[in-house]
């Protein structure tokens, strides 16, 4: 699935990498095509992509809001009927989104079994917020998403962003409008981003543990 979401990319552009299992995957075919460093340049979403997308010889640069990213390569926690994603399993998610608000084209890599009826069928959403009066944001959110948990790290100690935020893991009941909680959502103070991407994905590139690779469009 990797080398079928390389065709999206094309020598001189300027991409961005998300972060996780699958994007890992295509920068190593990344590498692989372009041993002697692939002609892109690209924005990165976490500092382990950068740290693979550096040792694969891609020079990196920052969204300075100069200019567009002309695609977006990244992975999916659950995938839709309408390709509606769930994203932030790995907490990456407000970069990402950044990412994905700066692309003229978002390309999503991910294992067939992500794919799922409704979202929320297998993860929690996870919503990112500020840290002070966590809490008292996750009783706000309570009226809208009444199952919470605040995400631990292995210590035991609150998950903190590479942006510093607390990531609240929310059970998505199938009775919610998506777009209504995106609004919703968003309007709630504390809240800075959550993991809901609607009418976002181009393309989702599935890879199914036969090797088979399927391709989903809107
Ligand atoms: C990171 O926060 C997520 O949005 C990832 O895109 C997601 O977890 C996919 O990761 P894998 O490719 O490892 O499944």
């Amino acid at each position: 699935m990797a080398a079928r979401a390389l065709d999206e990319v094309e020598p001189g552009m300027a991409i961005g990498l998300g972060s996780g299992g699958a994007v890992d995957a295509v920068i190593d075919a990344m590498a692989g095509k372009w041993p002697d460093g692939p002609p892109v340049r690209a924005a990165v979403a976490a500092p382990r992509t950068e740290e693979a997308a550096r040792a694969a010889g891609i020079e990196l640069m920052a969204l300075d809001g100069s200019f567009r990213l002309d695609v977006v390569l990244d992975g999916a926690d659950e995938v839709g009927p309408e390709l509606e994603l769930v994203k932030g399993g790995g907490g990456a998610l407000l970069r990402e989104k950044l990412l994905v608000s700066a692309c003229d084209r978002f390309v999503v890599v991910a294992e067939a079994e992500k794919r799922v009826a409704r979202l929320g069928e297998k993860m929690r959403l996870p919503v990112e917020v500020v840290r002070f009066a966590w809490g008292d944001t996750q009783r706000r959110l309570q009226e809208t998403l009444e199952e919470s948990a605040l995400r631990e790290d292995e210590d035991g100690e609150p998950f903190a962003t590479d942006e510093g935020h607390f990531l609240l893991d929310c059970v998505l009941p199938s009775s919610l409008e998506l777009a209504d909680l995106e609004e919703r959502l968003k309007r709630t103070t504390g809240v800075v981003e959550h993991g809901l991407f609607l009418d976002s994905a181009d393309v989702v590139v599935l890879g199914g543990t036969d090797g088979g690779v399927e391709t989903l469009t809107p």
